[in-house]
């Protein structure tokens, strides 16, 4: 794996599973000090941490449920404590909660934004206190935010779209300090959250161009790519992967 990243420091949240603990395997892979949050699961965010270490880099976890605004902001600061500096702040943390609309409670609708939505604002006021010119922001957001195409979803769907906006507001905001900006909106990928093994899966693959599930690993190469000084002209965009889902 090439060294784009050497000695950068970042931050992934919702680190520890899935698609950001591969984030945080090619962030580490690619040389860069990594800090990932979790929030239930103590035993696979320690395992993300030795799989990171084991590149020779520096790894932290901390417990930080992003519902929780000040724990956001308080695990910033721990990475910049720990590690020195911040230069790339990942937002993957994302729950997903599908009911029908009759079914569908206010807290799911309320901790969905705060998760999906709100924790990526906080992530991102925090860490850029502290972000030299080269910062660098990714957002994990969802071909959901384009395409969603069964009942049940829309309250995922607009937290995943309300994520296309921020992106070009907040872009703004930071281009003149020379920090990009980024979303990348993943079709299904196979994690807990979207089993490739599940009923639902079978009728997700027929939506699609290419006839599978993507991979973590796929989805953290694009986050490696616009975490690079190669992609110094990107910001503001969202960037879809997802098989052809939305095609
Ligand atoms: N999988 C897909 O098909 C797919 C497609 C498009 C977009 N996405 C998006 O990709 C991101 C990652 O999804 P995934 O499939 O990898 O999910 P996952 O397998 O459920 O993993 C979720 C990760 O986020 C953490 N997390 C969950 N709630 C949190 C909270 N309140 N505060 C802090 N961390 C929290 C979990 O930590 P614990 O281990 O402690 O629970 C875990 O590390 C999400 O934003 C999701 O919406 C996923």
């Amino acid at each position: 794996m090439n060294h784009r990243l050497a000695n950068k420091r970042a931050l992934v949240t919702g680190g520890s599973r899935g698609i950001g603990a591969a984030i945080v395997r090619r962030l580490a892979g690619e040389g860069a000090h990594v800090a990932l949050t979790y929030v239930s699961n103590p035993a696979k965010a320690d395992e993300t941490v030795q799989a990171a270490r084991a590149f020779g880099v520096k790894a932290l976890a901390v417990q930080a449920d992003s519902a929780d605004a000040a724990a956001v902001v308080a695990a910033v600061e721990k990475t910049v404590s720990e590690l020195g500096c911040i230069d790339i702040l990942v937002n993957s943390a994302g729950i997903a909660v599908i009911a029908p609309l009759d079914d569908y409670r206010l807290e799911d609708l309320d901790h969905t934004l705060a998760v999906n939505v709100r924790a990526v604002f906080v992530a991102t006021q925090a860490a850029v206190k502290h972000m030299q010119p080269g910062g660098r922001i990714i957002n994990i957001g969802s071909c959901n935010a384009e395409r969603m195409p069964f009942a049940g979803g829309g309250v995922y769907a607009m937290s995943k779209a309300a994520l296309v906006g921020l992106v070009k507001g907040l872009a703004r905001d930071l281009g003149p300090r020379g920090i990009t900006i980024n979303n990348v909106q993943p079709g299904p990928v196979d994690t807990d959250m979207n089993p490739a093994t599940s009923d639902f899966a079978k009728m997700l693959i027929q939506l699609m161009a290419l006839p599978r599930y993507g991979t973590g690993d796929e989805i953290a190469s694009l986050v490696a790519y616009l975490a690079s000084s190669e992609a110094g002209y990107v910001t503001g965009a969202s960037l879809t992967i997802d098989g052809g889902f939305t095609a």
